[in-house]
C-alpha cells in the first residue's frame, strides 16, 4: 500500500475556524499534503471560500452568500477575526507549501475556477471537486490534464461507474459507506479513493486499513 494522503478538512476544521487562512495555515503546520475547501460566488462575481450557501452559521452576518457582494462579505467575522478568505488568496496561501482540493459547492463555477488557478501560478497539486457531477465533467472540458474527485454521499448502484461518466481521476466516499471491496474495484478501474471526513482515532485506523489513498480529515494532525 503507497502512502495514504493526509487531508485537512476545510482548513483544519478542529482546530481554527473552518475555512479560514488561519485554519489553512493550521493544517499547514501539521504536515497535511493537501488542504480541502469550499468555493462559492459573491453577487459580484468574486469566488470566495465558504461552505454554507448562507452566512449565518459561520459568520457573524445574515444572508446568502449569491446574493451579497465581495466588500459585504469581507466585512463578516468568520471566526476570530478571520474574514472569509478568496479563492486568489487560498492559492497564495498555499502556494509552495500545500496542494488544494477546491470543493466547487455551486452550479456554473468549473470555468471560473479553472481558470483563476491557472493564472494564479499555483505550481502545487490541484483537485476539483463536487458533488455536482456536471461541475466535475466540465473541469474537464476547461482543462483536460485537470485531477478531479466526483463526491458522493448515499452511494448510487455503481458509483465507479457515475465517477468515470464525470470523467473524474478521483472518487470521494463519505467514510461511513466505503468498503474495503469498493476501494478495489476503484483501483482496478484507475480511480483514486479518498474518504472523508473522518475524524475518530478508531475510525481513522479502520479506514486506513480499507486501502484508502487519501483520507480528509477536521484534524490533519491525527493522520
Ligand atoms: O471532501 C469532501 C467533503 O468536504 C464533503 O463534505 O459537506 O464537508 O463539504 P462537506
Ligand atoms: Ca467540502
Amino acid at each position: 500500500m503507497g502512502k495514504v494522503l493526509r487531508i485537512g478538512h476545510r482548513g483544519a476544521a478542529g482546530h481554527a475556524p473552518e475555512n479560514t487562512l488561519a485554519s489553512i495555515e493550521k493544517a499547514i503546520s501539521f504536515g497535511a499534503d493537501l488542504v480541502e475547501v469550499d468555493v462559492q460566488r459573491t453577487s459580484d462575481g468574486h469566488l470566495v471560500i465558504i461552505h454554507d450557501k448562507r452566512v449565518d452559521r459561520t459568520t457573524n452576518g445574515a444572508g446568502s452568500v449569491s446574493g451579497m457582494s465581495l466588500r459585504a462579505l469581507r466585512e463578516l467575522d468568520a471566526g476570530v477575526g478571520q474574514r472569509v478568505p478568496t479563492v486568489e488568496e487560498v492559492l497564495q496561501t498555499a502556494h509552495g507549501r500545500v496542494g488544494l482540493i477546491l470543493e466547487l459547492k455551486a452550479k456554473g463555477l468549473a470555468e471560473q475556477v479553472c481558470k483563476t488557478v491557472q493564472l494564479s501560478g499555483f505550481t502545487g497539486q490541484v483537485i476539483y471537486a463536487s458533488f455536482l457531477h456536471d461541475e466535475v465533467r466540465a473541469i474537464r472540458e476547461v482543462d483536460s490534464q485537470a485531477m478531479t474527485m466526483a463526491l458522493f454521499g448515499r452511494l448510487p448502484h455503481d458509483p465507479v461507474m457515475a465517477a468515470q461518466n464525470a470523467k473524474a481521476t478521483h472518487i470521494g466516499f463519505s467514510y461511513i459507506t466505503v468498503t474495503q471491496s469498493m476501494i478495489e474495484i476503484c483501483h482496478q478501474r484507475g480511480l483514486v479513493a479518498f474518504a472523508y471526513t473522518v475524524n475518530d482515532r478508531q475510525d481513522i485506523e479502520t479506514v486506513m486499513s480499507l486501502g484508502v489513498d487519501g483520507i480528509v480529515s477536521d484534524f490533519p494532525d491525527r493522520l
